[in-house]
């Protein structure tokens, strides 16, 4: 049985780690994707990167489908930028800084190379929300997170309303 994970939350400074490479892929990478599939379901989400659930190595899952019946696991994924100037502006949303969107703007042309979870490497030059999303996880795995992209004063609010 999937179990629920705990979401850590805007400014928690456990969001700030950088994740590490994963090297085994074992029954227990298997149990954390099925984790975060099942916490990011049950809280709405189209997205989750393992920084956000505390485990600090490179994992992500998503789904994008509006059925909400895709589900996938990217295990160290990469993007290389195709064309800087090809930007894309979209209304984002995390589940660390609940209830907030802010709206930023991303490369739209990537090249994404992930593994799976037998270890088998895939590449992809994906377009439309996956592009968007596949940055804002990663941005995750660096420590990074939405609320950079905004103004400090902004942020600040947040951090206030988030911190209650
Ligand atoms: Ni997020």
């Amino acid at each position: 049985m999937a179990e629920k994970l705990k979401i850590l939350k805007f400014p928690d400074p456990r969001l700030r780690t950088v994740a590490k490479k994963v090297d085994k892929f074992d029954k227990s990478l298997e149990k954390l994707t099925e984790d975060m599939l099942h916490t990011m379901y049950e809280d709405n989400g189209i997205g989750l990167a393992a920084t956000q659930v505390n485990r600090h190595i490179r994992v992500i899952v998503m789904d994008l489908s509006e059925e909400r019946n895709e589900p996938r696991v990217f295990i160290n994924p990469e993007y290389k930028i195709l064309n800087k100037e090809s930007l894309a502006s979209f209304e984002e949303g995390c589940l660390s800084v609940p209830g907030f969107t802010e709206e930023i703007i991303r490369p739209d042309k990537i090249e994404l190379e992930w593994q799976d979870l037998s270890g088998e490497f895939h590449q992809d030059t994906p377009d439309g929300l996956l592009t968007i999303c596949i940055q804002h996880e990663i941005d995750h795995l660096e420590g990074k997170l939405m609320v950079d992209y905004i103004s400090p004063i902004k942020r600040d609010r947040i951090r206030k309303k988030l911190s209650k």
